[in-house]
């Protein structure tokens, strides 16, 4: 996601519709904090938040992605993102006779229309392109994006509500990994404690309890990973859901290639001493801040991604890491050069554009560093020639 980071107090003030939204979002998760007797774990505030049956961020109608939303993710950016990655994705699906593409968490469905557009070209087309989208809401977005491209585009694009059996192709996922519910806990000497939320006045806070067994072997095995404690008051996020997540992924592939795109680091990068307290990311009309408790069901809310725990989720499960590189080194070792051949041809104005949305895409201080691709593969015979170059998974 890119957006300029901020202080709360900088925030836009929510339109008065926005407000009165979070305001039954907050009186939902006040009456949840009172049936579980006065505090809920930080994930289950999360899951709340976000994905509230009818009232949650990712379901309810706001606006989220692009300029006049909260945040801009890569294919929001540039179709550049998603035809480099189309270009990426042709060899596999040469190489698996009726292998089909799985994109998870497709967003506005922008990707999606990128990928096959570029496959049209390069006459790689899937026979399906499959969507697993939990949100009903950015769903019907989907539906009228993808109803814009061509007949025989379109109709390849189907929404699939549980994990496919037997998947044979590529799996896409761009910033959903950071989407889902973590735990957040805070080490007080050689204890793990978890961080809960209590109501207060209108709004919420925080409040700490002795972390359930799961989340405190979870904090253990990250020590023993790291060879060091973390110190007392240090505070991180643990997402206890993401192994299930790959397990899952994992047993519905047979044979294919799942590209995974997020911001994140390896274990021992992300849990750095002096990173103390965590890497929880917050998004509201364009700023990023710290508060999760503020604009509850109007604000996005993210941690980075632990990719340690993806690989070796993923490596539980049968999968090979293919490679690990920057976002900026997948574009620019993938094919972004052979997209930009009529640069000099185009206007100006549309020049100056490209070269904008490139540096977003590629810059250190942009999207470039920060943004990781995972490769995992199962039963693929190839590695990706994009990984071949400054694969990073050695750090994993
Ligand atoms: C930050 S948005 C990214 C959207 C899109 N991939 C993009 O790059 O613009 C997160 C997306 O993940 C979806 N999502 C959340 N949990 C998911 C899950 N368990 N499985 C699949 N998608 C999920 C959300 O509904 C949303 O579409």
């Amino acid at each position: 996601m890119q957006v300029q980071t901020g202080q709360q107090s900088s925030l836009p003030a929510a339109d008065p519709a926005s407000a009165a939204h979070s305001e039954i979002v907050a009186g939902c998760l006040r009456s949840r904090i009172a049936s579980a007797g006065g505090s809920i774990s930080f994930a289950e505030f999360m899951q709340l938040a976000l994905y509230a049956p009818g009232l949650g961020y990712y379901v309810a109608g706001s606006r989220k992605f692009g300029a006049d939303g909260d945040f801009v993710t890569a294919p929001e950016v540039s179709p550049l993102f998603g035809r480099v990655l189309g270009a990426q994705c042709a060899p596999i699906l040469g190489e698996i006779p009726g292998a089909d593409i799985l994109e998870l968490g497709a967003g506005s469905g922008a990707l999606a229309v990128q990928i096959l557009s570029k496959l049209q070209e390069l006459a790689a087309l899937p026979e399906r392109y499959r969507i697993l989208e939990p949100s009903a809401e950015l769903q019907s977005r989907q539906k009228s994006r993808v109803a814009e491209l061509p007949e025989d585009l379109a109709r390849r694009v189907e929404w699939i509500t549980d994990w496919p059996a037997n998947l044979v192709g590529i799996v896409l996922a761009n910033e959903v990994a950071d989407a889902l519910p973590f735990a957040r806990f805070v080490k007080r000497q050689d204890t793990v404690n978890e961080l809960c939320v209590t109501s207060a006045g209108s709004g919420f806070d925080w409040c700490e309890r002795i972390a359930p067994t799961r989340l405190a072997e979870a904090v253990r095995n990250i020590e023993k990973d790291i060879g060091s404690r973390l110190p007392d008051g240090y505070v991180s996020e643990v997402c206890l859901a993401l192994p299930q997540w790959i397990a899952d992924l994992a047993d519905c592939v047979d044979r294919g290639m799942l590209f995974l795109f997020d911001y994140g680091l390896s274990r021992r990068e992300y849990y750095a001493a002096e990173r103390d307290q965590g890497w929880l990311r917050c998004h509201f009309r364009q700023r990023a801040h710290d508060n999760p408790l503020i604009l509850p069901g109007i604000q996005d809310l993210t941690a980075w991604v632990d990719f340690s725990a993806v690989a070796e989720a993923a490596v539980k499960r049968g999968m090979q890491v293919s490679g690990y590189v920057t976002q900026a080194h997948f574009l620019l070792h993938g094919g972004l050069q052979d997209e930009l051949d009529n640069f000099s041809e185009l206007q100006i104005r549309e020049q100056v554009d490209l070269s904008r949305q490139i540096k977003i895409l590629t810059l250190p201080g942009e999207m470039g560093e920060n943004f990781k691709c995972l490769g995992l593969a199962k039963n693929l015979t190839d590695t990706p020639a994009v990984f071949e170059l400054s694969d990073r998974a050695h750090i994993l």
